[in-house]
């Protein structure tokens, strides 16, 4: 058998292209359609799944991920391969209709052999995911930040895309099987094993049709996409915001985040919606109470990657039935530093913290931060995930802040 084409037959290094792809493509939508079941279920409030469930989900979606890059790149060499070639032409190209059908086919596939890859890659690198790329590349993309709203995009994108390469794939299969069984003509054959030559016919249709109702396939989709919603991402998280507070001290500026270890990979998140109410005062100068704090946090506020719905649900946070977080404290000066002294309340469950906070106050602008790790199983959350390879216990909270001190009549 011979490499390359000949303009009246495809050689082994196209077949190859064209059907171990093809094998990959299927592969790749049972196992996308399979672990976003899974994931369904896993998201929904009021499902309860497994340990099991949730370790299957994530082994099918870093396959699915580590198969879909590697598609990426063969496709390409897999373009640049047939731009090089000589194609054997249509069989049946005077049939002027199916012919410009089967060619835009032909381009909705090669066009999405690098789209829908793409948009899957970017959807990862744009959240913090708990299913890896198992190439030890690609993890991040360049260009490419951790972002909830460019993550809801592309993962919009790329469901629209894999949508258009389904029916492709459908449209393309069929149209195979009709040359073989009701034309009866060598279209399939010639893409088969082996050596087949076929004459194409002398009428041939256009390019530009052809592409040109590839690009109106694709928009048409996209608007429909638009037209949903899909591609819209929701401009903040559903939930109540929390009413600014009065205190002797203003946050300026602050992030609080959280870390978890889902599935061996850490996942870090962080809470958009919390206020503090702080009280400090440098004197006395020595140990002893200074000041107190009383922290509030928005819980439907979290971004937590790819598990952010997960996190809300009833066995984890339970956002809608407890929607504020509580932390409150006193500010003691001890022999090791400044220590918040007090409660942390999540869900219904309230428990003794004790966390050390460095600060630092130039005039009246104050930087503090402070680190805390807590077991979730104190607090009632994921008890339904008890094993630690799954979901870690301990959960580690970061916050820093800086704040200025309101004027003193
Ligand atoms: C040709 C390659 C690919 C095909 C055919 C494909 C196909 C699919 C399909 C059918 C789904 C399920 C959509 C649904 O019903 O919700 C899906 C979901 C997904 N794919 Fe791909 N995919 C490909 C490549 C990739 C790549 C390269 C990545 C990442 C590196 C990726 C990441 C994902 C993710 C994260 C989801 C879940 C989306 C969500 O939860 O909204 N895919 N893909
Ligand atoms: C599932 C993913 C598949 C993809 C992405 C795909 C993609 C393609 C592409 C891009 C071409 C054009 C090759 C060229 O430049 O001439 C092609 C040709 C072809 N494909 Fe597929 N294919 C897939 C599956 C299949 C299947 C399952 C069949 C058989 C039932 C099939 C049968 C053919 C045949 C017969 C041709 C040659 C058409 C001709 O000679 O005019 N393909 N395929």
């Amino acid at each position: 058998m011979h490499a390359a084409n000949t303009p009246l037959s495809y050689g082994w290094i196209t077949k190859t292209f064209h059907w171990a792809i093809a094998l990959m493509i299927l592969t790749m939508f049972a196992l996308g359609w399979i672990a976003s079941t899974l994931a369904g279920w896993i998201e929904a409030p009021d499902i309860i799944v497994s340990d099991n469930t949730i370790w299957w989900t994530k082994i099918l979606f870093s396959t699915h991920k580590t198969l879909g890059v590697a598609i990426f790149f063969l496709a390409i060499l897999r373009i640049l391969w047939a731009i090089s070639q000589p194609k054997p032409k249509l069989l049946n190209g005077d049939n002027t209709a199916e012919a410009t059908l089967a060619e835009t086919v032909h381009w909705l596939l090669y066009g999405s052999l690098v789209l829908v890859p793409l948009s899957g890659w970017v959807y990862h690198a744009a959240t913090t995911g708990y299913a890896p790329i198992w190439w030890p590349l690609g993890q991040n993309l360049p260009f490419v930040d951790k972002d909830p709203q460019l993550a809801e995009i592309s993962a919009a994108l790329h469901f629209i895309l894999q949508w258009v390469l389904a029916g492709a794939v459908l449209l393309h299969i069929v149209g195979a099987l009709k040359h073989h069984f009701v034309d009866g003509d060598a279209t399939l054959r010639r893409m088969l094993p082996g050596y087949t030559e076929a004459l194409p016919t002398d009428r041939q249709p256009g390019h530009a049709l052809p592409i040109l109702a590839a690009l109106v396939i694709w928009a048409a989709a996209l608007g429909a996409g638009a037209w949903a919603g899909w591609l819209t991402p929701a401009a903040s998280a559903q939930g109540e915001a929390l009413v600014e507070v009065q205190s002797d001290w203003t946050v300026q500026d602050g992030a609080l985040t959280i870390a978890i270890v889902q599935g061996g990979a850490e996942v870090t998140g962080s809470f958009a919606d919390w206020t503090a109410s702080i009280a400090y005062s440098e004197v006395p100068d020595d140990a002893g109470k200074h000041g107190d704090v009383t922290v509030k946090i928005a819980i439907a506020s979290l971004t937590l990657g790819s598990v952010t719905g997960q996190a809300m649900g009833p066995d984890y946070f339970a956002a809608e039935e407890w929607p504020t977080a509580t932390f409150a404290a006193d500010l003691v000066q001890s022999e090791d530093g400044l220590i918040a002294d007090g409660t942390l309340r999540i869900r219904d469950q309230e428990m003794p913290v004790q966390m050390p906070v460095t600060l630092t106050i130039e005039g009246d602008i104050a930087d503090a931060a402070g680190s805390l790790t807590v077991d979730r199983r104190d607090y009632a959350v994921g008890l339904g995930t008890q094993d630690e390879s799954t979901l870690a216990f301990d959960v580690s909270i970061d916050w820093q802040l800086t704040a200025t001190r309101a004027a003193t009549e």
